[in-house]
């Protein structure tokens, strides 16, 4: 993909107006994480069609076959805390999946915090990352993850893509830019102040909520059923004696 083929019928206002596209790239992340620092502006984004060190949350790997999928990081520079990022992680889910939704018409959801699933399987990720002070954030960078056209056998245990679930390949100019418009519009409902509503349409899109759940976190493990998200982004569980914990980062696993 380049530059002039996503901004033919890109509909964004300022997101994705200027993007860098490279053939492989060690992380889109990293190369976003340059420009931001020599000054790029919000809305600048970086694609690769490879990367040698994609990179997960909780310093996993992400795996994504040359040319198949969407590896993108969005620089951003809102005036929030670095505490508040985790809210854009939820954002930029909630985007992704109603993406895929609506590119696919078929029901995805999303696995808190933020992967995008297809019954249990894995579509895409997105890996949030910032520098800032202790109460400010200079710029994010939100990097996203999508399976696309990638085979399932060339993807790690638990992921599909979005061509095996509608059986034919899937155009990734037409999904990246719908993704674009779609982020732009949520990440604008986001700085004015209309979080609680995108925490709604969060818990509309989880796949999370109800399930039984495993979660790992600071070092220790809660079992019991997913409550919800609350306004901060944390995950509520129902534990088996009947407590009740919240999870503000870390990762789950769905059970049963
Ligand atoms: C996860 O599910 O653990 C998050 C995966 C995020 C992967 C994307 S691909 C584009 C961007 N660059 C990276 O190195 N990682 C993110």
């Amino acid at each position: 993909m380049t530059s002039d083929e996503i901004l033919k019928g890109l509909e964004t206002r300022w997101l994705g107006r200027r993007i860098y596209a490279y053939e492989t790239l060690d992380s889109t992340n990293d190369t976003a994480f340059q420009l931001a620092r020599q000054g790029a502006a919000e809305g600048e984004c970086v694609i690769s069609e490879y990367q040698k060190k994609g990179r997960g949350r909780h310093g996993r790997v992400w795996l994504s076959p040359r040319g198949q999928g969407i590896l993108l990081s969005m620089i951003l520079r809102p005036p929030i805390s670095p505490a508040e990022t985790a809210k854009l992680t939820l954002v930029t889910g909630v985007a992704l999946v109603k993406t895929a939704k609506m590119t696919l018409g078929r029901p995805f959801g999303i696995k808190w915090p933020n992967d995008v699933v297809f019954k249990d399987k894995k579509i895409g990720g997105i890996l949030t990352e910032m520098r800032g002070e202790p109460d400010r954030v200079h710029y994010v960078i939100v990097g996203v993850g999508v399976n696309v056209n990638s085979l399932p056998a060339e993807l790690p245990e638990g992921a599909t893509s979005l061509r095996a679930i509608a059986g034919a390949e899937v155009p990734r100019l037409l999904f990246l830019r719908e993704f674009l418009r779609q982020f732009e519009e949520d990440y604008g409902r986001f700085k004015s102040g209309h979080f609680k509503e995108l925490a709604r349409e969060w818990e509309e899109l989880s796949a999370t909520s109800g399930r039984r759940v495993s979660a790992r976190t600071a070092g220790r493990s809660i079992d019991g059923q997913a409550l919800g998200i609350d306004e901060e982004g944390a995950l509520w569980i129902r534990t088996d004696n009947g407590l009740q914990e919240r999870v503000l980062a870390g990762d789950i696993e769905h059970l049963r």
